[in-house]
């Protein structure tokens, strides 16, 4: 149990902070394509879909929806149950129910709208009733790089530059030194930086310390791994523990994964080794043997197919695994020919459950750039998949990858959701220029890093949400705010108190990379534990599903409100006595390390009096425990900017 805390007075959460606990769905969820999909299709599409838009409204792609009638949305996002388009489908009234004629919805299909639009009307990435005509380009391109705007000469912003000019922006303010430091380490290796860098490159005149920084931190290769390896892991849906691992239905890649992300792999290795396994890769392209019976498009070579779509091209080959897709252009066909790659024996076509008689013939995706030779042997089938996958003709992989890390470091892909790489990007030439800097930077993932880092865009203040209510009308206008990951957030506590635990549970070799026999072991990371309670809440997912972004909707604030609030509280609990046993000078000093190591910045005297009151003299753990809570539950602590 949480017991309930004085709440010191310089905890103000912000408004908008509590808002978005609130408005987090707990309704269940509703299948929008398989149960919404066809109620509109049935009751509302004669008059809303495809060229019909009466009252100015279209169901047909999310952001027309979102847009909602000529009398603006029909989705209340604060209060979704005064929805009107809730009132118009349970209307009683003649004149004003949806539809306007005929018998309308019935009860049941009222009651799935209904969940659905509690639920916050989540649309399927890329669905729309009418499918759009958009193709992205195969190739590469290497894009003509606009003029730099003064000393603005990094190609990334030169074209960001150029893009905010054409839409009369003025851009993004520039960041100051502290949150730079502090947003740079979060991103290249999940760490907040401590007290005496902060001090260091605060007292750093020279003009590159910022890329001094970003090179350090890059060189930092077990920060690094042990930062990314949950990007991986969410990616590549590899774990400790979980459904599989134990009856053999599941390997683990967590020490091949680990190794590469140490050494830095060149991306284009990285793939051609998970897509053409060896013993140490092959559980990802096994995938996870699930028990009892499963539909046909959950056997392996489907999983396979779906695994290597959406990972390495962004491709959503689920929703042609039962039937040809409904959200772009491929085909139950081009599933299974993919699947059939990688079959040990010939696979029969399944169409929603049921055998079509067909057999499925090995091909991949874009036959533009080459084929697969059917009569080989499946290893040498897989190798020639491999090198299609990575061929230097093929834009579409480097643009898939570069575009997950633009939306890790900036908080929103240039191609949004990342999965939907079959979508238009807010620029082409943005996409295009990072794709063709990977491939000639011999598919080094940190070049890019380095490069975005080094941006002026991403040196910049992060924008404000509230410009923006309109997803799916996205301008750039700079980076976008993040919430501290569960990793983070874990090894944030376990830095400020210096209580990260001893053992971890990765099978993984931590002292290969030979940094130094002499120096001390760094801290165990959270990415290398097992998911505890704590992190599921904080949005680690369970990694029997690739996931590609975290959730953003759920606050860390919710989470402590849930009742395993008690794993955290334990771990403040084991914090707080470590600091008291430091014996800082004075409750001043331990207060101003706390606002240092948590926010590098030094408490504002306010600040530093109601911390020093409830602290009191000497401090107790019982009230440096409070401390702690007050300071991780500011937005300040948890977002960052
Ligand atoms: C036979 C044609 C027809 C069908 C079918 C139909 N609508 Fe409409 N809808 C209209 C017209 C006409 C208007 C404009 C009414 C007006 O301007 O007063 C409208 C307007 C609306 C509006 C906007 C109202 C406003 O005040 O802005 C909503 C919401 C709506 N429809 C929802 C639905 C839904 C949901 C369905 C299916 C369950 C549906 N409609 C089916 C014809 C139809
Ligand atoms: C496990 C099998 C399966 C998967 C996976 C699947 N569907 Fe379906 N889908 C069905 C079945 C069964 C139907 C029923 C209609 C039919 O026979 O075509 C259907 C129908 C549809 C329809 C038509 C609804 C209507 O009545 O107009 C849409 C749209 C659709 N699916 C979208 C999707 C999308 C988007 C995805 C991926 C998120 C997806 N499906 C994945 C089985 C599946």
């Amino acid at each position: 149990m949480i017991r309930s805390r004085p709440t010191p007075h310089f905890v103000l959460l912000p408004r908008f902070f509590l808002g978005l606990a609130l408005i987090t769905p707990l309704a269940a969820a509703v299948d929008f394509v398989h149960e919404v999909v066809p109620i509109l299709k049935q009751h509302c599409a004669e008059c809303h879909a495809d060229s019909k838009q009466k009252g100015g409204l279209s169901f047909n792609t999310e952001e027309s929806f979102r847009k909602g009638s000529k009398n603006g949305p029909i989705i209340d996002a604060e209060h979704p149950e005064k929805s009107l388009l809730l009132k118009l489908i349970a209307s009683d009234d003649e004149d004003e129910r949806m539809p306007p004629k005929g018998k309308g919805l019935d009860a049941k299909e009222i009651e799935i709208v209904r969940a659905w639009v509690l639920g916050g009307a989540k649309w399927e990435p890329g669905f729309a009733f009418k499918k759009p005509a958009y193709e992205p380009p195969l190739r590469p391109r290497d894009p003509a790089l606009p003029m730099a705007v003064g000393e603005r000469s990094n190609p990334l912003d030169r074209i960001t530059d150029h893009y905010l000019a054409e839409k009369k922006s003025p851009g993004p303010a520039p960041l100051d030194d502290v949150a730079f430091l502090r947003r740079v380490h979060l991103d290249l290796v999940g760490l907040l930086p401590d007290v005496e860098e902060l001090h260091r490159f605060l007292a750093d005149a020279a003009a590159d310390k910022r890329a001094r920084v970003v090179d350090g931190l890059l060189a930092n290769k077990t920060a690094y791994a042990e930062h990314w390896l949950s990007f991986w892991n969410d990616l590549l849906r590899n774990d400790y523990a979980g459904t599989g691992y134990i009856d053999g239905g599941r390997k683990q890649i967590s020490g091949w994964l680990y190794q590469a992300l140490r050494d830095n792999m060149p991306y284009d290795q990285f793939v051609r080794e998970l897509v053409a396994p060896s013993p140490a890769t092959e559980g990802f392209a096994n995938g996870i043997k699930w028990r009892g019976s499963i539909s046909a498009a959950q056997i392996p070579p489907m999983q396979y197919a779906q695994s290597v779509g959406q990972a390495f091209l962004g491709i959503n080959l689920k929703c042609a695994s039962c039937h040809d897709s409904f959200v772009d252009r491929w085909k139950l066909s081009e599933s299974y020919g993919l699947a059939a790659i990688f079959s040990d024996v010939p696979l029969e076509i399944f169409r929603c459950d049921k055998p079509t008689g067909k057999t499925a013939v090995p091909g991949w995706l874009f036959p533009e750039l080459g084929s697969v030779d059917a009569s080989l042997p499946r290893a040498e089938r897989l190798k020639q998949l491999a090198a299609l996958i990575t061929d230097p003709q093929n834009g579409r992989t480097p643009r898939t990858i570069t575009n997950r890390l633009w939306q890790r470091l900036m908080g929103r892909g240039i191609v949004h959701p990342v999965d939907a790489m079959q979508s238009a990007p807010w620029s082409e030439d943005l996409l295009d220029y990072l794709g063709t800097h990977l491939a000639a930077n011999h598919h080094d993932l940190k070049q890019t890093l380095r490069l975005i880092c080094l941006s002026q865009a991403y040196q910049s203040k992060t924008e404000s949400l509230a410009g923006q209510p309109q997803e799916s009308s996205y301008v750039y206008q700079g980076p976008r705010p993040k919430r501290l990951t569960a990793e983070e957030l874990t090894d944030a506590i376990w830095q400020i108190c210096g209580t990260a635990p001893a053992k971890f549970d990765a099978p993984v070799s931590r002292d290969a990379g030979g940094e130094g026999a002499a120096a001390k072991p760094p801290m165990v990371r959270a990415a290398l534990l097992q998911c505890d309670l704590l992190m599921r809440t904080l949005g680690r997912p369970n990694r029997e599903q690739i996931v590609t972004t975290r959730p953003l909707d759920l606050t860390t604030l919710e989470a402590m409100d849930l009742n395993n609030g008690a794993i955290l509280d334990g771990r403040l609990a084991e914090g707080a006595q470590a600091l008291v046993a430091r014996k800082f000078a004075s409750p001043a000093a331990l207060a101003t390390y706390v606002w240092q190591a948590a926010l590098s910045r030094d408490p504002t005297a306010e600040e530093l009096q109601a911390a020093v009151g409830l602290l009191g003299e000497p401090p107790q753990a019982a009230a440096t425990q409070d401390l702690l809570w007050g300071v991780l539950m500011l937005p300040e602590f948890q977002i960052i900017r």
